[in-house]
This record gives structure tokens, C-alpha cells and sequence, in this order.
């Protein structure tokens, strides 16, 4: 194969770069390998077929429907659970080396933690494993992505500390009906969106508002309940499995907003407080430092007569420490960060708060059509810099990158750019910046349910027309692009 040179136009930070960027196919590593993600609640449908539990998701949207932009929710969405082969089928045109998906909690066990497994929970994702094994497709399976058994939350849910309980129970079936397909294992998917949107502002299920309080609790019990089944999977699977397993840890990258030392402290605060909140305890042990400080000195001053921020015992520490085979990131897009001026302890308590730091997006970046991310393929170079910079030269796998449009159009040239430009920083990162990127999987193959936006936000590769109730799959450009890097294992122009 001819090493083609890349070709970057305008300088590594520049606002404009998106635009003007040139790329003429460099190649991947070998051993590197290629996927695509989905998560149960966001394409299976079938929402209450066979005796499928009520989840989180489920309650939420259907209690209030408002609560997604365009009134649609996930009872169908892509009817997966009946199409599973179609999905296969599309993975198999695209040539990826594997697939990552997520498990239903409520399918394999309704009501959460009773030792009654679903039979049909089983056959449904076995029948899935075997289509991708019959289509040399690997998998990567995600035991939570969100879809906690409605039963559990009436009892509390991450915030009662019986959920390390409840999803060593849940992992362990998992382990013992699927392992032998598994070749990688992730515990928990984005553990800021459960505890930070969950838990915090409460925009997403369960909808529970306590900023700064609960989702400190739900943050303990999330590290905890990954690190009892990274354990379980460790002492008892491993071997005889063979696979690997890690948390799936989604972080922006933060910026400072000017050089001085203030705005470099800041930007590295905020990471602290996005990333190292959960990496920390993983991969170092304990919070991250400047978080144990800010909250209990925050804490105090508010009134508050103990940290908010609920402390790990030096057992705990040691449980949760060195927990991951990998590091996985799911990232999609930049802040910059600027030090706040004169404030000696903040009124509001909030995890945004308690960081202290003012993080904006600038309007001259270019946004995804749907208006929720921008664009800054250069802050996903400096995030995977820093990652190493942070934590040591660690095996890092990209478990989610993509974007958005509202319509879904087949020729979706701005995803195509979009994967073009994030891939050639990650490919930097890798050969200047000595970053050891294995693996870089795309949200997504298919259009599905995307949360709040519902289907006004669209990020398959694929074209799938939700008011059609065959869900036929199309592929759009971007399938094609995606193929061609594979199968060249080359960026190509
Ligand atoms: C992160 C989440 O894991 C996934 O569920 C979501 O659809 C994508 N990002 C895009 O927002």
C-alpha cells in the first residue's frame, strides 16, 4: 500500500480549520480495527414485547412526552428487536470488525433484581450474537447504557448503595449467558449522562433535579457497581473467557480561553471535574484532588455540615482503582475555559458550580445541525494528548464519535468531512503524539432515537424513515466513506 502524506492547510487551532482541511489517506495501524455503536433503548423498539420489563426511558418519556423535542419516543424507534438481521446486514456492507451494543437490564431481568431471568431476553440477544458471528463480526457489549428497570428506581435507584448489588447480579447473567460471544466487555456508558443529566439537572431519566447532591451519590454508587463487576468479570470470566472489559468514560475537550496561567488552571480544573470525576477513581484512585477540595470547601461555606461530595473509604479506593483493561471515550465535541473572576465560594450549588470555571462554545464554530455539539475535530487531538499526559501511556479504544442532522439526508457529506477530520487528528495524536489508539467505533450505523431530541437528531450511516413501519435501512454516503476506510484501512480523501 503507498503511505500517502496528510495534507493539514491551516494551523492546528484554528477556527476556521474545519473548513479548509485536506486529507489524502493516511494509513491506519495495523492490528487497528473499526467498529460501529448502537444502545438497546435507542434502536430495539418492542418496548413491552415479551415480558420485557419497564425501564427508566420507558416511564419517563411516556409520564411526560414533552420531554422530547419532537414528541417521539423509543417504543419502536428502529424496531431492531424485530430487524436485527437488517442491522447486521448494513454492518456487514460497511465491512466493520465489530459491533457495540448495549443489553436491555429489563429484558434479561424484568423487575431488576429478582433471580427470574427472561428466556426471551436471552434468545433475543443470542439469536443477535449468533447473526453477527455468522457475519465474522466481533462484538462489544455494553451491560448499561442508561435503561435502568424502572423497579429499581422506585427503590432509588443509583442512589441506593444495594445497585453495586443489583448490577453484580445483572452483570453475572450477562457473563454467564453471553460470554462465550463477547470479545469485549463495557460495565457502564457514560456515567455523567446518568448521574450529572440523570441525577443533577434531571433533564434525563429518571428526571430526579439535585444538583450538586445526588448525583456526587450516584456518581460513588456507578464507580462502585463497575468496579464489583470489572472484579466478578476479572476473578471469575477472564480467563476462560478470554475477553476484556472497562467503563465507557464520554468527555469534551476543555480549552483555555487565553494563555494565561488562571485560564490553564481552569481548563484543567473542568477536565478534572468531567473526565477525572470518574477516570480518577479508575485509573489513580479516589476523586481527583481538586474536586475532594472545591466541594468540601463549597460545601462548608454553603452551610452544608459535611462535603457533598461523599467520600470513598480506603478499601473502596482500592476496589475501584485499576478497574479497566482499557480506556474507553466516547467524544463528540470542544469548550473553552476562562477562570472566574471574585468569587470566593458560589451561591448555586451545582457541579457546575463547584468546578468555579466559565466553559463556552465559540459562535464561530461551525455547529452540528442539530444544534447541541460544535464542531472542533482538533479538540479531540489534544483531548487523547492529554489522556496520555494524564494517565499514563494506557490502550485507549474510541467507543462513540459522530454527528448529528435533523433530515437524514443520503448525502451527508458533513459526516463524511466530520469523520475525516476527528480520525486525521486522532491519527496525529497517535503517530506524533505517541497516544496508543487501538480502535475507533461510530455513533452510529443506523438512525435510532436520540434521547431528548428523539428523532430530530440523526447520526446513522444508514437512513432509517420512522413513520415508515417496515424501518427499511439506506445507506447514505457516509456508509460508503466509512467502507472505503476500512477496507483500505486508510483516511481517505
Ligand atoms: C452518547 C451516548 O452514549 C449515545 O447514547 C448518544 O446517542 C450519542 N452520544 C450521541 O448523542
Amino acid at each position: 500500500f503507498v503511505l500517502l502524506v496528510v495534507v493539514a492547510l491551516s494551523a492546528a487551532d484554528g477556527d476556521d480549520e474545519f473548513a479548509n482541511y485536506t486529507i489524502t489517506g493516511r494509513r491506519f495501524p495495523d492490528g487497528f480495527t473499526f467498529g460501529v455503536a448502537t444502545a438497546a433503548y435507542q434502536i430495539e423498539g418492542a418496548w413491552d414485547a415479551d415480558g420485557k420489563g419497564e425501564q427508566v426511558w420507558d416511564t419517563f418519556i411516556h409520564e411526560r412526552p414533552e420531554r422530547v423535542d419532537d414528541r417521539s419516543n423509543g417504543d419502536v424507534a428502529s424496531d431492531s428487536y424485530h430487524r436485527y438481521e437488517d442491522d447486521v446486514r448494513c454492518m456487514k456492507e460497511v465491512g466493520v470488525d465489530y459491533y457495540r451494543f448495549s443489553i436491555a437490564w429489563s429484558r434479561i431481568i424484568p423487575d431488576g433484581d429478582s433471580e427470574t431471568v427472561s428466556s426471551k431476553g436471552i434468545e433475543y440477544y443470542t439469536k443477535l450474537f449468533k447473526e453477527l458471528k455468522a457475519n465474522g463480526i466481533k462484538t462489544m457489549v455494553t451491560l448499561y447504557h442508561w435503561d435502568l428497570p424502572t423497579a429499581l428506581e422506585k427503590k432509588g435507584g443509583w442512589l441506593n448503595p444495594k445497585i453495586v448489588e443489583w448490577f453484580q447480579m445483572y452483570a453475572l447473567i450477562c457473563y454467564t449467558f453471553f460470554g462465550e460471544y463477547v470479545d469485549v466487555w463495557v460495565t457502564i456508558n457514560e456515567p455523567k449522562q446518568i448521574c450529572h443529566t440523570g441525577y443533577g439537572n434531571g433533564a434525563y431519566a429518571p428526571g430526579v433535579v439535585s444538583p450538586g447532591v445526588a448525583e456526587y451519590v450516584c456518581a460513588r454508587h456507578v464507580l462502585l457497581a463497575h468496579a464489583g463487576a470489572w472484579h466478578m468479570f476479572d476473578e471469575q470470566f477472564r480467563e476462560r473467557l478470554g475477553s476484556r472489559n472497562t467503563i465507557v468514560i464520554d468527555s469534551d475537550w476543555y480549552e483555555p480561553a487565553t494563555d494565561s496561567e488562571a485560564d490553564a488552571e481552569a481548563a484543567e480544573v473542568k477536565r478534572q471535574f468531567v473526565h477525572g470525576m470518574y477516570a480518577h477513581p479508575v485509573f489513580k484512585g479516589d476523586w481527583p484532588q481538586v474536586m475532594i477540595d472545591n466541594v468540601a470547601k463549597f460545601s462548608r461555606l454553603q452551610g452544608f455540615n459535611a462535603s457533598r461530595l461523599p467520600a470513598f473509604s480506603e478499601e473502596e479506593v482500592r476496589f475501584v482503582k485499576g478497574t479497566y483493561d482499557f480506556l474507553a471515550l466516547n467524544h463528540y465535541t470542544t469548550y473553552m475555559v476562562a477562570a472566574k473572576e471574585g468569587l470566593d465560594f458560589p451561591a448555586e450549588v451545582s457541579w457546575d458550580a463547584d468546578a468555579g470555571v466559565d466553559a463556552y462554545q465559540k459562535d464561530t464554530w461551525q455547529t452540528a445541525a442539530v444544534g447541541w455539539f460544535k464542531i472542533v475535530p482538533w479538540g479531540f487531538g489534544k483531548l487523547l494528548r492529554w489522556l496520555k499526559a494524564t494517565y499514563g501511556d494506557i490502550e485507549i479504544v474510541i467507543t462513540e464519535n459522530g454527528v448529528s442532522d435533523r433530515t437524514g439526508t443520503l448525502r451527508d457529506q458533513h459526516r463524511i468531512d466530520y469523520f475525516k477530520a476527528y480520525m486525521s487528528h486522532m491519527l496525529d495524536a497517535m503517530y506524533d503524539g505517541g497516544v496508543n489508539v487501538t480502535a475507533y467505533t461510530a455513533w452510529s450505523i443506523i438512525d435510532n432515537f436520540e434521547w431528548t431530541q428523539g428523532f430530530n437528531a440523526k447520526l446513522g450511516m444508514y437512513y432509517v424513515n420512522m413513520s415508515d413501519p417496515l424501518r427499511p435501512r439506506i445507506a447514505k454516503d457516509s456508509s460508503k466513506y466509512f467502507a472505503n476506510v476500512i477496507s483500505t484501512r486508510c483516511l481517505l480523501d
